[in-house]
């Protein structure tokens, strides 16, 4: 079955047109390389265009005879969207409005659309569930709830059949050390520590000293990109098996609990064993909480300056470089 593969040249998106290809699917990648890599498109053509380009869409749908469509495409940077909502619900909400479109046309039913826990902003209780409310706190997270709407509603009125899967925070690299999480601006946490414990950045921040955790840090759940490729196959088999539309929670794992039977790929062994030597990272911790950084970045600037720093214990390092060792980014 030609599966279509919206945003299949980055980080999720790739893993999954792997997994894709595994598991006798056939994916066709449409991407603007906006954030993404040609290179990581390996299992199937890419079609470098934006979705906004409804005209392409409807070409890719029939010429290639697509009957489900992956939907990965957008743009994801919280702190961005806080400084150009408009650009994330052009390109989040727009790029999907033309992709409905298109697949309304083509009779192409089936969409497992990447969507986010920052559609429910402040949590009622913890664990989440997804029937909390829905109350996204920045532009990225309510661009994404509009999308869901949209496929609620597209649902009812013209049959499409959807499922949104609700991602926390992805980590981890192919294990065969094909692909590797590549954003040319990180900001996500377990690059940024493993960049630390390499010695490739000076230190690792962390926002925010009074969450309702022991030490005032957050914690938060993380799954491995390859967990979430899989997690997108058995979305479409559950379509395609005829379940019911609806939204599902990806995020099963937090940091520690991660089983680490993973980490002997060969390629892999070279970082692993520089980060598992001693290397302490040092942290800065600061009172802001990101959104603060991210709304006011004089108030940030100001908060740096009376950040705690502090080293690693050694043996929370040693947990710590065992953890992140099944997270290693793979350098192209
Ligand atoms: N990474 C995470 O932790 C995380 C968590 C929750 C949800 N998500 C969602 O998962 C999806 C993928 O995230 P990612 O981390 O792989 O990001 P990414 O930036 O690596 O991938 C997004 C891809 O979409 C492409 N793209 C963007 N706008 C496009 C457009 N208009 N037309 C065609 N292609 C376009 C980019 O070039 C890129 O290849 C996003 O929709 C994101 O909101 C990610």
């Amino acid at each position: 079955m030609n599966v279509l593969v919206t945003g299949g040249a980055g980080y999720i998106g790739s893993h999954t047109a792997k997994a894709l290809v595994s598991s006798h699917y056939r994916p066709i990648v449409i991407d603007d390389l906006s954030t993404g890599h040609a290179h990581n498109v390996k299992w199937g053509p890419l079609v470098r265009a934006s979705l906004s380009d409804i005209a392409v869409v409807r070409r890719v749908l029939k010429e290639h005879k697509i009957e489900a469509v992956v939907h990965f495409a957008g743009s994801a940077l919280v702190a961005d969207s806080v400084a150009r909502p408009l650009s994330y619900f052009q390109n989040n909400v727009g790029g999907t409005l033309s992709l409905l479109e298109a697949m309304l046309d083509a009779g192409v039913k089936d969409i497992v659309f990447s969507s986010t826990c920052a559609t429910y902003g402040l949590p009622l209780s913890v664990p989440i569930t997804e029937d909390q409310p829905r109350n996204p706190i920045n532009p990225y997270g309510d661009s994404k709830l509009v999308i869901e709407r949209m496929l609620e509603w597209m649902g009812l009125a013209r049959q499409l059949r959807w499922v949104a899967l609700r991602y926390f925070n992805a980590a981890g690299a192919d294990l065969d050390g094909e692909l590797g999480e590549e954003h040319q601006h990180e900001t996500h946490l377990i690059p940024l520590a493993i960049g630390a414990a390499l010695k490739q950045r000076e230190r690792l921040q962390i926002f925010g000293t009074d969450y309702p955790t022991p030490d005032g840090t957050a914690i938060r759940d993380y799954i491995h990109v390859t967990d979430l490729a899989s997690a997108h196959i058995c979305a479409l088999q559950y379509l395609h098996r005829g379940g019911e539309s609806r939204a599902i929670q990806a995020c099963r794992h937090r940091l520690p609990r991660f089983p680490l039977k993973n980490t002997t790929n060969e390629k892999l062994c070279a970082p692993t064993a520089k980060l598992s030597s001693t290397c302490p990272i040092l942290f800065e911790v600061t009172s802001a909480h990101l959104s603060l950084r991210l709304a006011d970045e004089s108030a940030h600037a100001n908060t740096i300056h009376s950040a705690v720093r502090r080293h690693l214990p050694d043996d929370e390092l040693a947990d710590l470089a065992s953890a992140l060792a099944r997270f290693i980014r793979i350098e192209h």
